[in-house]
């Protein structure tokens, strides 16, 4: 990448202090290419859930960028994640975004490779071609509780280090028994940055999200609405939170919570907190979706949310997981995938409604977009200067350091 990074540099260091990022961040697109090189393919990021791939030769696609990979079932017990590249003279494999196939066969020359990645056959080669070396190229890969986390980095972080903090909050929910009940991907014409702003502060749920407004509390929202330590604290909250920590530790459930402390290459956050009015699930009625996952026996009023890095979080309640995956898809334009996972014998129509499932994060996705699409176009404008930033916009703060200082430690 040609380019005179001690402009960005310069960048970096005019942005202030409890302000927004500068126009050029949100616009420009070698900020955007860098980005991607810095922050995306640097990070472990769930792209999906192993129920969607059930059976032997299943796979889907997972493009980003430059890069697609073919994500494919070998066996009951393992999925393959290969760069969607053919070993012969690089022409793309899987044309589909998802599909079966018992091998791979390059559309080009039929060169073939087995579900393991291995070159089974390439027609008229010479006597000693050597079909041993011609592998399909790996994508770093880890299937964690059914979730599946590819890191395109050639020196990725230790996954084990990396999921340690969260793995207790997820593993509480039984994702590796769970399926996929609904997917939706909400393209929204916002740089990835501006999509993510908005993710990690509460501040516009008051005037933008009715639904979510309706399922919690003004207090939870104050204080937790974007995570743990991102808007002021609510000593009401603090009261409740007290009470049901007791409460659910005495049931035998994971209660506490999880922020990084010191500047690294993750960004990761969780925690557990009550939901108010007797409520026993994220739903309109506050009554469960489905039936309980993991290890709950009874539903406990309990509420999971959960950052493993910026593209993704995990949502929770007792009986079902919103999971979202933020994907950049250019300067100015992120899909946000949602996958709303149930347990694994749920049936819908009897166990479960997809509609009552997924009211809240439909209807609040929908609002973002909307919301986001806005401040992109204002963004745009000549006049955009960075504002000042509320008590309830913590969270876009940290994130907003986070990027600049691991922008920053890259390019010196
Ligand atoms: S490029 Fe794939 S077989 Fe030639
Ligand atoms: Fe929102």
């Amino acid at each position: 990448m040609s380019r005179d990074y001690n402009n960005i540099i310069q960048l970096i260091n005019s942005q202030k202090d409890n302000f927004p990022l500068d126009q050029l961040f949100y616009v420009d697109k070698s900020i955007y290419e860098l980005d991607l090189e810095t922050f995306f393919y640097n990070q472990w990021i769930f792209v999906g859930h192993q129920s969607r791939i059930p059976n032997k030769g299943d796979y889907f696609i997972f493009s980003i960028g430059n890069e697609s990979i073919i994500i494919i079932r070998e066996s009951e017990s393992q999925i393959n994640c290969f760069y969607n590249v053919c070993r012969h003279r690089g022409s793309q494999i899987c044309l589909e975004t998802e599909g079966n196939s018992k091998k791979l066969v390059c559309p080009y020359h039929a060169w073939t490779y087995n579900l393991d990645g291995k070159l089974k056959n390439a027609r008229m080669m010479y006597e000693d071609f050597d079909k041993k070396k011609w592998s399909l190229s790996k994508c770093n890969s880890k299937v964690f509780q059914g979730l599946i986390f590819l890191n395109f980095s050639n020196h990725p972080d230790d996954f084990n280090e990396f999921i340690k903090p969260l793995k207790p909050f997820i593993e509480l929910h039984g994702l590796k028994n769970a399926k996929i009940a609904v997917k939706k991907v909400y393209p929204t014409n916002g740089n990835w940055k501006l999509t993510l702003d908005n993710f990690h502060e509460c501040y516009h749920c008051l005037p933008s999200h009715p639904e979510y407004c309706q399922v919690h509390s003004k207090e939870y929202i104050q204080a937790y609405g974007a995570g743990n330590n991102t808007g002021p604290e609510s000593k009401v909250f603090n009261k409740k939170l007290d009470e049901w920590n007791n409460k659910t530790k005495e049931l035998g459930y994971l209660t506490g919570e999880f922020s990084e402390i010191n500047f690294s290459n993750f960004f990761r956050s969780a925690e557990r907190t009550p939901f108010d009015d007797n409520r026993l699930s994220e739903t309109k009625s506050g009554k469960p979706a489905s039936t309980l996952m993991g290890n709950f026996k009874n539903f406990d009023g309990g509420y999971t949310t959960i950052g493993t890095s910026p593209f993704n979080s995990l949502i929770m309640s007792n009986d079902f997981a919103t999971t979202f995956t933020f994907i950049p898809r250019g300067p100015m334009k992120t899909d946000v995938e949602i996958m709303w996972l149930v347990d694994e014998n749920a049936s819908e129509g009897k166990d479960y409604n997809i509609d009552e499932l997924i009211w809240m994060w439909n209807e609040t996705t929908i609002a973002d977009k909307r919301i986001i699409e806005n401040n992109q176009n204002g963004v745009l404008s000549k006049k955009y200067k960075p504002g000042p930033l509320s008590t309830m916009e913590i969270g876009l703060e940290k994130l907003k350091n986070w990027y600049l200082n691991h922008l920053k430690k890259n390019l010196t």
